[in-house]
């Protein structure tokens, strides 16, 4: 534990304990378009849980309304007894909410090392403007974040890129950068938005693994939204399922696999195909 910053370098800053998180009532509207209809399920402490459901079903609304982009028209969401709704989304990164983009959003002239230090730009005293000015406890603290930054992207298999530009990645390899980011604020809860779209198989299943090593070693809540049924069956503690809007089936995915309700819904678009 650094004295200057408060911050461990060589574990995870997981708080002693996860609080759950509840979408509770949740209901958006955009105009006629119903896009959630009184959501509620509640993500358990320390687990993979998985949002599903076809094209259109709902999932980057939930995701937008958890994240603070929407706001819901009716309902909230509660991290352990803190109200996010309302909160502007860098207060929910204060509370330990972390997020990946579906589609990435770095900073593709930047090093990886550079990307992922900006991510804990929430956690910095200093600030970066600061760090220029080479004042000493600042430069103590960017050196500091600068090794947790190297050691999540260690933990990410991604340490021998910390020095390569960004446009320079295979999409895959980008994929773990926005991971790293979205880790960098040392998220208590992290939500991915699709992290599996546009990877081949052998990136997917490095995906799922790195997914469950989250979960595993780090003890954090993993709130994944995935177009993809297969994908998260393996990987998902709990499941819930979203299809025009209504969550229409919650629970382990053996159960959820087998509801009849999902196989309609799933059967009824022609999406079971994709990913
Ligand atoms: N910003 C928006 N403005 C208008 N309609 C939207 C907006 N975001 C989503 N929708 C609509 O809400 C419904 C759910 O979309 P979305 O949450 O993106 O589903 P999914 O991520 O499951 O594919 C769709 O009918 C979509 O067209
Ligand atoms: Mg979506």
């Amino acid at each position: 534990m650094s004295a200057d910053t408060g911050v461990d370098e060589a574990r995870p800053q997981v708080g002693p304990e996860v609080p759950e998180l509840r979408v509770e009532s949740v209901s958006v509207r955009f105009g006629g378009i119903r896009a959630l209809d009184d959501v509620s399920f509640a993500v358990q402490p320390g687990s993979v849980h998985a949002l599903i459901g076809p094209n259109g079903a709902g999932k980057s609304s939930c995701f937008n309304v958890i994240c603070g982009v929407y706001k819901p028209t009716s309902g909230g969401v509660q991290l352990g007894d803190t109200a996010l709704t309302g909160l502007p989304p860098h207060r929910l990164a204060g509370l330990g909410i972390g997020r990946s983009f579906q589609n990435i959003a770095l900073s593709q002239h930047s090093t990886v090392l550079d990307n992922v230090m900006l991510g804990r730009h929430v956690l910095t005293r200093g600030g970066f403007l600061a760090g220029g000015l080479r004042v000493p406890w600042v430069v103590r603290e960017q050196r500091v974040h600068a090794r947790r930054a190297a050691a999540i992207c260690e933990f990410l298999g991604i340490a021998d890129r910390l020095h390569s530009r960004v446009d320079a990645l295979p999409y895959g390899v980008a994929k773990l950068v926005d991971m790293a980011r979205a880790l960098a604020v040392e998220p208590r809860v992290l939500l991915l938005d699709e992290p599996a779209a546009g990877l081949n198989a052998a990136e997917t299943a490095q995906m799922a693994s790195t997914i469950r090593d989250l979960r595993d070693e780090l003890g954090i809540s993993v709130l994944l939204v995935e177009h993809d049924m297969g994908l998260v069956m393996g990987i998902a503690d709990r499941v819930s399922v979203l299809d025009f809007g209504r969550l229409i089936a919650d629970g382990p995915p053996e159960d959820v696999q087998n509801d009849p309700e999902v196989i309609k819904a799933y059967l009824g678009t022609g999406d079971d195909e994709e990913s």
